[in-house]
């Protein structure tokens, strides 16, 4: 049996990386993954090969910086499965999605900042909202809770030189996963963050391209890590397994934060 059987679970930017990796170890370990992205096709594929594996799984289309839609992203997975009992908010983008990328606090466009933080931080605190209501009620219906792990970063912990917006964003998913654990920790409900290093994804491809070299001068391991090593952390935080872990930053990064 797994360790999330008889469980649904939720995962934002499930499409991709770190959020595809984690939907199938998730469904892996028993549970029924409702997928969400950007679009419901873009989930399409994770869930494809979820149900092709034996698994049950939806996919949801939708973007976590408008409230209707993470609402709606919610609805869907207790009209499907129930309730939500694990939730990753995982959607993010790095810098040179909301503008040129790489540059220092003075070159930063408002736009680039907010757009930032409308995706890394503000996604994250509207999917808590929603989650945390309903697992309130589930809480209160027959004492289940839930338990929310959201993606910061290393660069939650650590400054990041030429990527400030990204690094205050990761900086605020901690502090709110920090507040949320104090918030609900006597409903049932545990929240954590995970803290990855430099992870192989479609995120940092073009960075791997240019600057691989100095990235791994930062971790002694020196190599990036899989998301599949990222998902088995955070399957593990979401389950019963980690019973008593709540508001933790969960490093996982080949040594980089250590060193
Ligand atoms: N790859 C790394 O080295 C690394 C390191 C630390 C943290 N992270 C974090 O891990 C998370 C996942 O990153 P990844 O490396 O898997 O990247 P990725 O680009 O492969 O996946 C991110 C997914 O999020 C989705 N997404 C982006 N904006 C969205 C929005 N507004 N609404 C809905 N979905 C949206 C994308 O469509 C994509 O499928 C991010 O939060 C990222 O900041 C990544």
């Amino acid at each position: 049996m797994g360790i999330l059987s008889g469980k649904a679970a939720l995962v934002t930017g499930g499409a991709s990386g770190i959020g595809r990796a984690t939907a199938l170890v998730m469904a892996r370990e028993g549970a029924r993954v409702a997928v969400a992205d950007r679009t419901e096709e873009s989930a399409a594929g994770t869930v494809a090969l979820i149900n092709a594996g034996g698994g049950q799984a939806i996919a949801i289309g939708g973007d976590v910086t408008r409230e209707v839609d993470v609402q709606a992203m919610v609805a869907r997975t207790v009209a499907a499965f129930g309730r939500v009992d694990c939730a990753f908010n995982n959607a993010g983008v790095g810098g040179a999605s909301v503008g040129p990328g790489a540059q220092r606090v003075h070159e930063l466009s408002q736009a680039s900042f907010d757009g930032m933080l409308a995706i890394n931080l503000t996604g994250v605190f509207l999917c808590m909202k929603h989650e945390l209501v309903q697992m309130l009620a589930q809480n209160a219906q027959d004492g289940g809770g839930g338990s929310i792990v959201n993606t910061a970063s290393v660069a939650g912990l650590i400054g990041l030189p030429m990527g400030s917006h990204y690094v205050a964003a990761k900086h605020g998913v901690v502090g709110l996963t920090k507040t949320a654990a104090m918030e609900y920790a006597k409903d049932g409900i545990r929240v954590n963050c995970v803290n990855p290093g430099y992870v192989s994804s479609p995120m940092t491809a073009a960075a791997v391209e240019t600057r691989l070299e100095a990235m791994m001068a930062k971790v002694p391991m020196g190599r990036m890590g899989t998301a599949d090593e990222i998902a088995e952390g955070v399957v593990w935080m979401l389950s019963d397994k980690a019973s008593f872990m709540t508001g933790a930053s969960h490093v996982i990064d080949g040594g980089y934060y250590a060193a």
